[in-house]
């Protein structure tokens, strides 16, 4: 009988090869107590963690907690329903409240992950006869989306405005387009050129979608992205975004001024067919981005640790991912992955946690080790990451 998994064995070879040359397996660590936002128990040791994505250190806010428990006393520990049936709480409403609040937006929606947030966003918005252009390095999920849409798709070089404007240029002038964007790219770290890019897409008569996943609370003046640190948030028609990052909890949302936007409500498959996020998130999400937005002293701290960890890690002689540090995400580049592997393994023994990522995962076939910092890491823990490199990639020949 013809095994549907044998599609899987070049995967299942590669892992074994990679297990036997004695590397744990990176994709299973197990986080046995978790003491703060910066440091958990892995393997019986204190560890330092570099690759999470808690950039503003929300998830121990005694605030955020008191909000979450006071609402799972009073409201249960789960809806049990779609947001379109018995799933709308005063709570899911008071969090859509706070996203209007902290984007200045009109309307806002929220969905029970950031995954379904970018796949019901794109896919609902993309039409029979509509065109999206997107990044050819978004996210998964972004790509999952336009699969799931019934539009054309046309992918345009990474952060090329260039590339974008020649194809807008060669669609219909009067078919619908949507050109698909993130403010922060998470492999690499990098940022849009969004000022140009939204210029040629409204040019060109295109609506916009940005993906603030890896911006949101953390850049722009008041933690609104990229898209307000380049001065361009009111010309986005659709940002889309995460709890799960610097809010630090789970579940995603989409905010938008257009007129029309609460239809989306009715017709956007991954919001009505699933339930809704239990009342104690919801509460520690709206609790979150409320203290997000007075956070400015925290945002220039992160700043101020990825400053010091990009050149730190410049100086030890690896090769990083942007030459100046753009967001809170530095991506380390690894030769391969049996070199990424081991050096991940010998950080972690060393006592530091950073994400091993892979292709499909990272463009260009590379292997990183992706380092994201948190608003809540000392200079003093900087310091000691800095140390825990140096003596890694000595010990793996990363660097001499
Ligand atoms: C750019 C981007 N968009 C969307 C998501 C999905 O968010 P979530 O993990 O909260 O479902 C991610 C997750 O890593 C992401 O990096």
């Amino acid at each position: 009988m013809p095994d549907l998994f044998s599609k899987f064995d070049p995967l299942i070879e590669q892992r074994e090869t990679l297990l036997e040359s004695g590397v744990t397996d990176p994709f299973s660590l197990v986080m046995e107590k978790v003491e703060s936002p910066t440091v958990a128990i892995c393997n019986g040791k204190r560890t330092i963690l570099l690759g999470t994505y808690n950039y503003m250190g929300m998830t121990f806010d005694p605030d955020v907690l008191a909000a979450g428990h006071k609402a799972l006393d009073e409201f249960g520990s789960g809806t049990t329903g779609s947001r379109v049936l018995n799933g709308t709480y005063v709570g899911h409403k008071a969090l859509e409240q706070a996203l209007k609040d902290f984007y200045a937006k009109d309307h806002a929606m929220v969905f029970s992950t950031g995954y379904q947030a970018t796949l019901g966003m794109v896919s609902v918005l993309g039409g029979k006869d509509d065109y999206i252009l997107l990044d050819i390095d978004s996210h998964a999920s972004l790509y999952d989306g336009c699969a799931m849409s019934n539009a054309q798709i046309v992918a345009f070089r990474h952060n090329d405005v260039e590339a974008l404007e020649k194809r807008l240029k060669r669609l219909p002038p009067e078919a619908a387009k949507l050109v698909v964007l993130e403010g922060v790219y998470s492999m690499l770290g990098d940022v849009a050129p969004l000022k140009e890019m939204v210029a040629v897409s409204k040019a060109a008569g295109a609506m916009v979608l940005v993906d603030e996943a890896h911006a949101m609370g953390f850049i722009g003046e008041h933690g609104r992205g990229v898209a307000e640190a380049q001065g361009v948030i009111d010309d986005v028609d659709f940002i889309v975004g995460t709890f799960s990052k610097s809010v630090g909890t789970v579940g995603g949302f989409c905010v938008s001024n257009h007129p029309k936007f609460e239809i989306l409500r009715l017709v956007c498959r991954p919001y009505v067919f699933t339930a809704s996020l239990p009342p104690s998130v919801v509460a520690t999400a709206a609790t979150s981005i409320r203290k997000l937005m007075d956070s400015a002293d925290k945002r220039a701290h992160l700043w101020e640790n990825s400053r010091r960890l990009h050149a730190g890690l410049r100086q030890l002689g690896f090769q990083l991912g942007t030459d100046q540090p753009q967001s809170a995400i530095i991506a380390v580049i690894m030769p391969d992955l049996e070199t990424g592997a081991a050096m991940w393994q010998a950080l972690l023994e060393e006592g530091l946690y950073v994400n091993l990522a892979r292709p499909p995962a990272t463009p260009a076939g590379m292997t990183l080790l992706r380092c994201s910092l948190c608003a809540l890491h000392s200079e003093e823990q900087v310091g000691e990451i800095l140390g825990m490199f140096a003596a890694a990639g000595r010990s793996t020949g990363c660097i001499s």
